[in-house]
């Protein structure tokens, strides 16, 4: 690797760019609507209301007991998770606190600039009540909207994950795109260091209320993008995957 590609690389982790950039030309100064807070959806699409999970809040798991027992777990039972389980942990990923105005949203998670850019989308394998296939989150609707049912999902996660066949032996796995353009709306090109570092606080509010409902989690940062992207799909320019994680009963 020679000197000058190493130093753009980790320029992207400095924050230098704050004092280069015109934050007058951003389009939020230039005073360009802007995006929505949850990426719009077609009328006719097939929604699934999400449970309420009380049930879970009410057994009242200890923060330090969470925080203490996170590991990552490759390897799960042969069990469902419980559609109020899934409902609980997505919530508590990306679930929406309280509407600020129709681009703001406070949620469970934070965000540089309140911007939050990620969809959350799902490779449901064994999560009661649904059938396999690719579903996405819409925090704000309470809802998962079914991207399509794929008998197949489980192969495909794996090959997509580039063969890490923990993946496919999972319940479910949470699969996390961005939409940059929330972030590059207000920062330009400072957003994406923040995109990427807001992406670690999802994936660790997984783990620690995973352990609230038996539950084992694996991050997962190698993956094939454009199959991924495919996946779900998005079309890898202004939406495209970051992150994943596997989740599984233990
Ligand atoms: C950004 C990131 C990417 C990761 N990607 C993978 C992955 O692709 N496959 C995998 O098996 N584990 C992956 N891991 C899990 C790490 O291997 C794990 O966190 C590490 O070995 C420490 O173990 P612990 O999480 O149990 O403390 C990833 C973790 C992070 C934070």
């Amino acid at each position: 690797m020679d000197k000058n590609t190493i130093d753009t690389f980790r320029y992207f982790l400095k924050d230098s760019i704050r004092l280069e950039m015109d934050f007058s030309l951003t389009d939020q100064s230039r005073g360009i609507a802007p995006p929505p807070i949850q990426k719009p959806y077609p009328p006719d699409a097939q929604l699934i209301e999400l449970p309420s999970f009380d049930r879970i809040v009410n057994q009242g798991f200890r923060l330090f007991d969470a925080i203490e027992g996170r590991r990552s777990i490759r390897s799960y039972k042969n069990r469902p998770l419980s559609l109020d389980e899934l409902a609980y942990l997505l919530y508590c990923c990306q679930g929406i606190q309280k509407v600020i105005s129709p681009s703001t949203a406070l949620r469970t998670v934070p965000s540089a600039g309140c911007r939050h850019s990620f969809e959350t989308y799902l490779c449901v394998i064994n999560v009661e009540g649904l059938k396999k296939g690719i579903y996405r989150y819409l925090p704000l609707n309470k809802q998962l909207l079914v991207v399509y049912e794929d008998n197949k999902a489980d192969e495909k996660i794996v090959a997509s994950t580039l063969g890490q066949s923990f993946t496919g032996k999972s319940a479910v796995v949470f699969i996390w795109s961005a939409i940059p353009y929330r972030m590059e709306w207000r920062y330009g090109l400072a957003a994406h260091k923040v995109i990427a570092i807001d992406a670690g606080h999802v994936c660790q509010n997984l783990y620690l209320s995973a352990e609230a409902v038996g539950c084992g989690v694996c991050a997962i940062g190698a993956y094939h993008q454009e199959m991924m992207d495919n996946l779900i799909g998005v079309d890898g320019h202004d939406e495209f995957v970051i992150y994943l994680a596997s989740v599984g009963k233990i």
